[in-house]
């Protein structure tokens, strides 16, 4: 697999819990790399533009809600199959059903509130890194 890049986004929750470097160094200990990061509060605004493709889920409100809760970490991963590898330390979107050892089964409370997010796909990817990331941001290592 070549190398790929993701958009991993540590929440407001795991910030607050100040569990941003645990996070970060299960990912740097899978063999994923750090090539962008930045500390943002999001507007309303970004979230909803972020999140634009769950719009009319019922969800949605509560979403944007908890995401503009407090400051999150951006960050773009690279390395090996990067979205999968990404997805597999996540773990399930609802920590209940997330395996042992997965970031949201150690860090995540509820499906509201779960730790951390990640581009499901190659295509998602590229959005969401062109979201927050300008190609000047971006330090391949
Ligand atoms: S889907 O159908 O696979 O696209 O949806 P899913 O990945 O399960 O969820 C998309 C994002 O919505 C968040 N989510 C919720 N937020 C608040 N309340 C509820 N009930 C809820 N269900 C799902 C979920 O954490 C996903 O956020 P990201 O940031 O993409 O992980």
């Amino acid at each position: 697999m070549a190398s790929q890049r993701t958009l991993s986004i540590v929440k407001p929750d795991a910030v607050a819990k100040n569990a941003i470097g645990e996070i970060i160094s299960r990912f740097e200990k899978a063999g994923l790399k750090v090539v962008a990061a930045k500390m943002l509060h999001l507007s309303k605004e970004q979230a909803e533009g972020f999140y634009a493709e769950h719009k009319d889920r019922g969800f949605f409100g509560d979403l944007v809600g908890f995401m503009t809760s407090g400051p999150v970490l951006v960050q773009v991963l690279e390395g090996d199959d990067a979205i999968v590898k990404n997805r597999d330390l996540m773990g399930a979107t609802n920590p209940q059903e997330a395996a042992p050892g997965t970031i949201r089964a150690d860090f995540a409370q509820s499906i509201d509130a779960n730790a951390v997010h990640g581009s499901d796909s190659p295509e998602s990817a590229e959005r969401e890194i062109a979201y927050f990331f300008g190609s000047d941001e971006i330090c391949p290592r």
